[in-house]
């Protein structure tokens, strides 16, 4: 069989892999929950609620507050766009709609992202979980999944598994570019070094 040119992406994947190669869990520990520098917990810039007016008026404790608890909306919107639509988008490739644009190769080498994706959504949901217990943080489903949720379901049918892909695709290539470039963010920087596959 001859090997398509996107898995040589692949090539690797059963030693390069997060989920092959990183076994360890990432346990928060008490010094670092002790952390109280809000930037080090998630970006300002990437918190629209920290960027408004008046902000600067708020006690430090609640600030803090807001950066972790960012954080934790930030995991949890991950873990569920890797399971409703970045997987379910490899489901195309590999059986649904699309399969038929892509060689039986490819199909298989789509599997082995489908386990990184899934493995995504374990690990943040393993830190989300962690920082919400300690800090006793309330959850919110996000804003943005309840619009691709309607912007998929006005899709006619024989489209929806197409803008699952779409949807997919430009999600996780904004995440990735998002990382780039906030490493004074402990947290999380320390989660985006997770995102490092094949
Ligand atoms: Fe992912």
């Amino acid at each position: 069989m001859k090997k398509t040119d996107s898995c040589r992406y692949f090539a690797t994947w059963d030693t390069t892999s997060t989920v092959r190669s990183r076994p360890n869990r990432y346990l928060f520990t008490d010094t670092e929950f002790s952390e109280t520098t809000p930037e080090r917990w998630f970006p300002k810039a990437l918190i629209p609620l920290a960027n408004q007016a008046g902000m600067e008026i708020l006690p430090e404790a609640a600030l803090l507050r807001i950066h972790i608890g960012h954080l934790v909306h930030f995991l949890d919107y991950t873990t569920e766009l890797e399971i409703s639509y970045v997987n379910r988008a490899i489901c195309c490739i590999t059986q649904g709609a699309l399969s038929q644009h892509f060689s039986s190769q490819e199909r298989f080498c789509a599997l082995k992202l489908y386990a990184d994706e899934g493995y995504h959504a374990l690990f943040s949901r393993e830190l989300s979980d962690q920082v919400t217990n300690r800090f006793s943080l309330p959850r919110m489903r996000s804003a943005r999944l309840h619009h691709l949720d309607r912007s998929r379901a006005t899709q006619r049918h024989k489209h929806q598994e197409l803008a699952a892909f779409i949807i997919a695709f430009v999600s996780e290539t904004i995440i990735t570019e998002n990382f780039h470039g906030y490493h004074t963010a402990t947290y999380y920087h320390r989660y985006s070094t997770c995102f490092k596959i094949t």
